[in-house]
């Protein structure tokens, strides 16, 4: 009934801050009314790139600077309202494609006008600074390193709206202009019998056991009694308060607030041995630096990978072990240009620095690929197998030099091709696969045409890739992979599993899997997953690592095949107690953690089906590859609405609603990736004020607003006055992360 109701008048308020922030990350103009915070001249540092094509935010009408701020911050920021609930729950709604477009052809106009890097980023700090994005040592460090690279990517790349508003998660995501739908893949080879699936593997059948490590985000700088609560996206470190002046100390083994202290990742190693006394095969999906992405250079990358390759050194040398690259180990973070993008500063120092630190695990040739283009391939005849290492930052979706690819670079550095010769290989000489890579394509973290890829090339090879190991989200999940193109019903054809973080950071507990393996098809037939309770570490001082779950066990699994995984996420649709604790050891019991939290406008049923879909690969994009085409048609949600994509991705961030119903008529743009008039044109106006008379309304006309005045929020916000969380959220928003950071 009322389901939209008390909310509808606060309108769109998190997108226009997301965009202000995007704005204060990149193409700030001189806005006067900020000019006599100071006037600091600030160093570059990135790559750095001369426009190379017009842009197509050129219009004849140039306007003043001066006009277009007065249109930013006199017009339309006055007319954005935020409101918390229970401080962090934000509720938006009425957001929209078409008026993030609009606001976004704002900010292309700013970008037109001659304003020099120096005032931009300038001007970004002191934005960043007066919104409290974050405090002035993060602004001032952040802005320097990021702003440059963004801004060369925005000069030179296919930048619009529906660009800014497609990462923002409110437009379709736009892609490569010249991706195929369908990826070239040799025929299948006529089948053999299949191996008899492993329902009750017999006593005597050897085993092998894997260690899998993800995320670790180690901390040289946390310290023991160093403020918690810092206000900075990471805390536990100087130069934050400290001992008596700290208002809560750090404590000796971690917070939830923090990553992770040396001395609870040896812990960790230490223990392992207790439970898996032998080790087949270790596995490390990346992300290995802190999140202090505002300070991170080149030299600090490089000594922190140094110094987790040492530790690695002490504990990790009983069983080959197999590391790829996460997001976070780039400087500035996300960074992964091709080797394609001339004049742009490539990432070779990072390849070739992580090729000689990992040097006792890898060889020649998997260093020589890993020095190319940071994946690889390691063939073990031993045990008839090889194990692909992934360079998952070439589909991520904020490794934003993808937008400026060439247009015959719809595979970037030609992995996908690469992996599927690999495979092709591996399959004519029986060999079995296992897949690691730091973010899996297809829950949303890819492109949307990575999404379809990666499970045509799943679907395609389904006999020969037996294990999938990612990591990213620093909860434990899994993904179902379906064949979209194999009869009406889309078939499970694989799992991916997200393994938990090593690092606490956000409130969660450190964790690590042990999968046990059939040796003959190299099949995963049950995982372990241990954890520390750091919160009880801290009491008793002493790091208690403890079995929290085997799956088979937990879930009373069959087997481990993707059927069975496809069947758990049914399970969870009917069975409330399965899904509540697949909830709690998303975070290792951690009871802040908000994984699969509700918004306010979300029965828990519908709460859970859009997890569930979220589980189901079905989470990324539009097209008839989507996840809105595939939810839709299989009715696995019953009457999905139509917003239901845009709803699903914000809330994995921020609980959002967005009432498209209020804008019915509306399309999307023409598709083609540019703005023309169209798209923008004047809507805005005509938005905000329906919005407004809205409001003024009340109950009146359709009967929506109903109780709306209690929870009205304040239109009468101010700059200042913005509530520091939602700013914070919105950098999350921007940054891809799921609060203030990305991950
Ligand atoms: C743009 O700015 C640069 C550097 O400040 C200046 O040299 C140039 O003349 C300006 N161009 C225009 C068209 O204003
Ligand atoms: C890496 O660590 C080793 C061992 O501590 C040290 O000898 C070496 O100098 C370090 N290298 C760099 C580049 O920091
Ligand atoms: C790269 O930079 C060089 C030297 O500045 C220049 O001559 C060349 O045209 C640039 N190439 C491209 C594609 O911009």
């Amino acid at each position: 009934m009322n389901r939209y109701g008390p909310t509808r008048s606060s309108l769109n308020r998190l997108f226009l801050v997301g965009i202000l922030i995007i704005c204060s990350l990149c193409v700030i103009p001189v806005i006067s009314r900020f000019a006599t915070f100071g006037s600091k001249q600030i160093a570059f540092t990135g790559p750095l790139l001369p426009p190379q094509k017009p842009n197509p935010f050129i219009t004849d009408k140039k306007k003043s600077l001066e006009a277009l701020d007065q249109e930013l911050f006199n017009d339309i920021l006055p007319s954005v309202a935020l409101y918390t609930n229970r401080g962090v729950n934000l509720q938006i709604t009425s957001l929209t494609c078409k008026m993030c477009r609009s606001i976004a052809s704002k900010i292309g106009e700013i970008m037109m006008l001659n304003v020099t890097q120096t005032i931009a980023i300038e001007e970004g700090i002191l934005i960043c600074t007066a919104f409290r994005i974050q405090p002035y040592r993060v602004c001032a460090e952040i802005l320097p390193k990021f702003g440059p690279w963004i801004m060369t990517v925005l000069a030179n790349s296919v930048f619009s709206a529906d660009n800014l508003c497609g990462k923002a998660h409110l437009c379709p995501m736009p892609d490569h202009p010249e991706k195929p739908e369908l990826i070239d893949l040799p025929p299948p080879i006529p089948s053999e019998p299949l191996e008899s699936i492993i329902n009750e593997p017999s006593q005597d059948d050897e085993k092998m056991w894997v260690v899998h490590l993800s995320d670790w985000h180690f901390d040289p700088e946390y310290s023991e009694g160093y403020e918690v609560n810092c206000g900075e996206p990471i805390c536990c470190r100087p130069p934050n308060a400290f001992g008596d002046k700290a208002k809560t100390p750090a404590g000796k083994w971690g917070e939830y607030n923090c990553d992770i202290p040396r001395r609870v990742i040896e812990s960790m190693l230490e223990f392992m041995p207790n439970v898996v006394p032998k080790i087949d095969y270790i596995l490390s999906t990346g992300d290995l630096p802190p999140h202090d992405v505002w300070a991170e250079t080149q030299s600090s990358i490089k000594e922190i990978t140094n110094k987790t390759a040492n530790i690695w050194r002490k504990f990790l040398t009983s069983a080959p072990y197999f590391p790829v690259i996460g997001n976070h180990e780039s400087a500035p973070v996300n960074s992964f240009p091709t080797s394609s993008l001339v004049n742009v500063s490539s990432v070779s120092w990072l390849y070739d620095t992580l090729s000689s630190q990992w040097n006792i695990w890898l060889t020649h040739n998997e260093r020589h690929s890993i020095e190319k283009r940071g994946f690889y391939s390691a063939r073990l005849p031993d045990d008839n197998m090889r194990i692909i290492g992934l360079n998952t930052n070439f589909w991520y979706k904020f490794n934003w030099w993808m937008l400026m690819r060439p247009k015959s670079e719809w595979d970037p550095e030609n992995m996908l091709n690469w992996l599927i010769k690999e495979l092709d290989d591996a399959e004519k000489l029986g060999e079995k696969v296992w897949i690691l890579g730091h973010m899996i394509a297809v829950n949303g973290d890819g492109f949307p045409s990575f999404n379809s890829y990666f499970s045509q090339i799943i679907a395609r090879y389904k006999d020969t890739i037996v294990g999938q190991f990612f990591g990213h989200n620093h909860w434990d999940e899994f993904q179902v992979i379906y064949d979209y193109h194999n009869g009406d019903e889309p078939q499970p054809v694989g799992v991916g599993y997200m393994a938990p973080s090593v690092t606490s950071f956000r409130n969660v507990n450190p964790a690590f899997r042990v999968y046990e393996i059939q040796k003959k098809t190299k099949k995963i037939i049950n995982h372990y997953t241990y954890y520390l309770d750091i919160e009880e570490a801290n009491r008793n001082d002493k790091p208690e690592w403890k079995l929290l779950y085997d799956v088979k066990t937990l879930y009373k699994l069959r087997d481990l095949e993707p059927q069975s995984w496809h069947d758990l996420s049914e399970k969870f649709l009917t069975d409330d107690d399965a899904y509540q604790t697949f909830k709690k050891i998303a975070s290792r019991n951690q009871i802040l953690n908000k994984y699969g939290s509700c918004n306010a406008f979300e029965s828990s049923q519908q709460c859970k089906n859009r997890i569930v879909c979220k589980l189901r690969s079905t989470f990324s994009g539009y097209g008839p590859f989507s996840s809105h085409e595939l939810c839709k048609k299989h009715i696995w949600i019953p009457h999905l609405p139509e917003d239901w994509f845009l709803t699903a991705t914000l809330g994995k961030k921020i609980n959002v609603f967005v009432d498209m119903n209020k804008f019915e008529g509306e399309e999307y743009g023409d598709g083609d990736g540019n703005m023309n008039d169209e798209d923008y044109g004047d809507s805005l106006d005509s938005l905000f004020e329906s919005q407004d008379d809205n409001d003024k309304s009340g109950n009146g006309g359709n009967g929506d607003n109903e109780n709306n005045d209690e929870d009205k929020p304040n239109d009468d916000i101010t700059i200042e006055g913005l509530p520091k969380i939602l700013v914070r959220m919105a950098l999350g928003l921007v940054l891809g992360g799921d609060d203030a950071i990305c991950r």
